[in-house]
């Protein structure tokens, strides 16, 4: 085996790469800055709010963001913890970004679902995690604010199994809740874990071990709380799903862990045994068969597109996943979709709190490339092949429309870069009505919020004021267009035929039965529920 080889296959051994998935307020934000914390890759937490408050201050598109309170696009941070290379993916919260998220999700190898132990599985979450099972990616599940008085532990796991459809085990089970939280019991250890009193969550807690029986344990918890613990331990060793590692990694089983991110209880346990049962990045599907992350050549997709990171250098960042191979700065990769050849001269990296110019990069791991105009979300890059492709990243079907249109058509050119230019990025997609000039379109988005976000940028990058006219559609459909025949086509009342870029005939519907009386007025016709 070559040196390079050697090297990528030590590389992609150590690498994970995550995303954390959660309803707002779950306490995600709080969760990623404790493994910053751990890892060194921050002194004190708040950093990592600190760091956003930042970032708002220099992107005033995301004065929205500040204005609301909410995380609106996904960021990536890497750091070390125990001689692995972690690679999480931020995802917004918010449901009406929610297919940002998904589209992270196609970048993530597992993932790590936080749920408030007072409110059980929420809407976003549930959302979030059929993304991930269709993907059929690990799940690892933190029940969150241990510290709080919240629901019984084994109601959470009712909760989990029966709201999610997926077997749970539990990897470390509660000892007391709320202010009289102490610790967990480690059940493959066999051994309870105490916490020492923290500064508050600012640092690391000490931890003091040692076996059930241990007399000093029921001294420490008292007889009663000490009497509990056996017989949840008992009940769950009857009760529960046995540790199985294939069927964690199959999807099918989700290991249970218990803490609290604010004050760090369980919080360093759990990172440790993440690491240990998640698994490095693995082959990935593509028109010529399985890559695997070991091979030579370098490969990857574009995942996510954001523009404007910088408003200084107004620069739009494509989020490249890498797949396989070893990354080198100023590489040229071949951008399939084109069949262009590209430099990668100054690939981002994105380390804790910085931006850095990335020297070498491996599976696992996400650069930042610089992008004029030449990336699609879905795209694949390799140094070596032409022909190969990764599988592409569905879109999501948009559930709201509206009809744009600019005050001042002296501005038609900018209006139609920036409606181009967001719907690149996939925050809008854009469809124009047959016969109808391009001063008028048609948006469709996942959330309402996201026309805020048109708005907004339109104004404040492209100086362009707009109108938009939410419209009662909320179902698209796809014609086949082997099945389309526009003489003999028959559109009922409350439909509306409207053309993608590559003028193919896409219907807008009110409601499902308006879905199945066009059905059943034109024979023949073939409707798809995906663009893909
Ligand atoms: P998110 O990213 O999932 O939206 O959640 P985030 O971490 O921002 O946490 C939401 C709120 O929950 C925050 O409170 C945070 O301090 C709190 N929180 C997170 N983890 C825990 C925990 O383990 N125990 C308790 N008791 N609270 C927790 P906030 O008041 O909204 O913000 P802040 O003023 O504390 O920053």
């Amino acid at each position: 085996m070559s040196e390079k080889l050697k090297q990528i296959a030590n590389e992609v051994t150590r690498r994970r790469t995550f995303a954390i998935i959660s309803h707002p307020d779950a306490g995600k934000t709080t969760l990623t800055e404790k493994f910053l914390l751990f890892g060194g890759a921050i002194r004190e937490a708040g950093s990592v709010k600190s760091r956003r408050a930042q970032k708002y201050a220099v992107s005033d598109w995301m004065e929205i963001e500040k204005q609301r309170g909410i995380s609106v696009t996904s960021s990536v941070l890497q750091f070390e913890y125990d001689h692995c290379c972690i690679n999480i993916l931020d995802t917004p919260g918010h449901q009406d970004f929610s297919e940002d998220t998904y589209r992270t999700l196609m970048a993530a190898d597992c993932a790590v679902m936080v749920i408030d132990s007072a409110k059980g599985v929420e809407a976003q979450t549930k959302k979030l995690f059929h993304v991930c099972k269709m993907r059929g990616i690990p799940i690892f599940t933190f029940i969150n604010k241990m510290d709080r008085q919240g629901l019984d532990p084994f109601e959470l796991i009712e909760d989990i199994e029966k709201v999610l459809d997926i077997r749970s085990c539990p990897i470390n089970w509660p000892i007391g809740a709320g202010k009289h939280f102490k610790g967990v019991y480690n059940r493959q250890k066999s051994q309870i874990e105490l916490f020492g009193e923290g500064n508050h969550g600012q640092s690391k807690t000490k931890t003091i071990a040692g076996d059930l029986d241990d007399p000093k344990f029921e001294e420490l918890l008292g007889t009663s709380l000490h009497q509990q613990l056996l017989g949840d331990i008992e009940l769950l060793d009857v009760a529960g799903d046995a540790y199985d590692l294939e069927r964690i990694h199959a999807g099918d089983l989700t290991p249970v862990f218990f803490g609290s991110a604010l004050t760090n209880f369980g919080v360093e346990p759990f990172l440790q045994d993440f690491l240990k049962m998640s698994l490095p990045p693995r082959p990935r599907e593509s028109n010529e068969g399985e890559i695997s992350p070991t091979s030579e050549d370098l490969t990857g997709f574009i995942f996510k597109i954001q523009a404007n990171m910088n408003p200084a250098h107004r620069d739009r960042i494509a989020f490249l996943r890498i797949c396989s191979g070893k990354f080198e700065k100023g590489m040229t990769v071949n951008h399939i979709r084109s069949g262009k050849k590209i430099k990668l001269a100054q690939p981002q990296q994105f380390l804790a709190q910085d931006r850095i110019i990335v020297e070498t990069a491996y599976p696992g791991d996400i650069i930042g490339l610089h992008d004029p105009g030449i990336f699609n979300i879905g795209d694949t890059l390799s140094e070596k092949s032409t022909t190969m492709a990764f599988q592409g990243i569905p879109s999501f079907a948009p559930e709201h429309f509206a009809k744009v249109t600019i005050k001042n058509s002296l501005k038609r050119k900018q209006f139609l870069k920036g409606i181009q230019q967001l719907s690149e990025e996939g925050t809008i997609q854009v469809y124009k009505r047959p016969n109808i000039g391009v001063e008028e379109l048609i948006v469709g988005v996942v959330g309402v919020l996201q026309f805020e976000v048109l708005e907004y940028r339109l104004k404040h990058e492209y100086n362009v004021d707009m109108l938009i006219q939410t419209l009662s559609y909320r179902y698209i459909r796809w014609i086949d267009p082997k099945t389309f025949n526009p003489d003999k086509f028959s559109i009922t009342m409350d439909t509306l035929l409207v053309q993608n870029d590559l003028e193919q005939p896409v219907l807008l519907f009110q409601n499902e039965w308006s879905i199945n009386q066009l059905i059943d007025r034109n024979k023949g016709l073939i409707l798809h529920e995906t663009s893909l």
